[in-house]
């Protein structure tokens, strides 16, 4: 296993909306690794995602970005810190009358001044990658669920980022195809040497690519480590999961 370097590091979050819904979250997230964050329906999970890319409230606590303290840096800064993360939306959230190379390339369209020939050529790249290259003239209205997915990856890895959000990637998928997204998450792992942080309770998924597990309950991370240390003594409600598919 080659050696991981930490990339983002939560101290004791607190943060939420009007009111926090994290209280008091301790975890890292490192390259090269499969995270999955775990947790009841309502607990924060997405919640704790938002937060670090700056989209919530955070009432108290520190996040760092390859060591950097990123409740304090300026706005440019910040920007800049984000472009180490990649964040893959739920609903894929793709423009309908866009073909998908130019959906996958709109963040290199919006934030580089690189010709279009090199934005295509980077964008055939990363669709290869997720095994879609031959729908890049296509329009998503012509994609599956699955291909949807795939595509909403390909655009969250476009700019090399170090770390890839996958909030609920498989949520809808047929377990078939759910299994064919997690291969390419794995493969995405291997070759680019990313961490990948999921938010799913897909207990399948989780022991097919899963190295470690985040347990959110009551908005604290009661259970960080490995899968092996989850099933042997991770807390009653996770050791559960593990039961499911004795
Ligand atoms: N934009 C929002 N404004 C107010 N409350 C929200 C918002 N988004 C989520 N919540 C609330 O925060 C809690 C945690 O939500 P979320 O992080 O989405 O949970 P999970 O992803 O674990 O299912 C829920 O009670 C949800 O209703
Ligand atoms: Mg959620």
């Amino acid at each position: 296993m080659e050696k991981t370097k930490e990339i983002v590091k939560v101290v004791n979050l607190h943060a939420g909306y009007t009111y926090p819904i994290l209280k008091g979250v301790n975890t890292i997230f490192y390259k090269n690794e499969i995270k999955f964050i775990m947790g009841e329906s309502g607990g924060g999970k997405s919640t704790l995602l938002k937060a670090i890319i700056g989209l919530v409230k955070v009432y108290q606590g520190e996040i760092y970005i390859n060591g950097e303290n990123f409740l304090e840096a300026s706005y440019e800064k910040r920007k800049n810190m984000l472009k180490r993360i990649g964040f893959m939306f739920q609903s894929g959230a793709l423009i309908s009358s866009y073909p998908i190379w130019e959906n996958v390339a709109l963040p290199l369209i919006i934030n580089t001044d690189f010709p279009i020939d090199l934005i295509k050529d980077i964008v055939y790249s990363k669709l290869k990658l997720v095994k879609l290259e031959k729908a890049f003239y296509k329009l998503p209205g012509e994609l599956s669920g699955g291909m949807i997915k795939r595509a909403a990856i390909a655009r969250a890895i476009i700019d090399e980022p170090e770390i890839l959000f996958c909030d609920e990637p498989t949520a809808g998928l047929d377990p078939l195809t759910a299994a064919e997204l997690d291969d390419i998450i794995l493969s995405l792992k291997e070759t680019l040497k990313i961490g990948i942080i999921i938010v799913s309770h897909e207990i399948e998924s989780i022991i097919r690519i899963g190295d470690k597990i985040l347990f959110l309950q009551k908005g604290k991370d009661v259970f960080d480590g490995t899968l092996k240390e989850a099933k042997e003594k991770g807390p009653e409600e996770l050791k559960r999961y593990f039961e499911l598919i004795k």
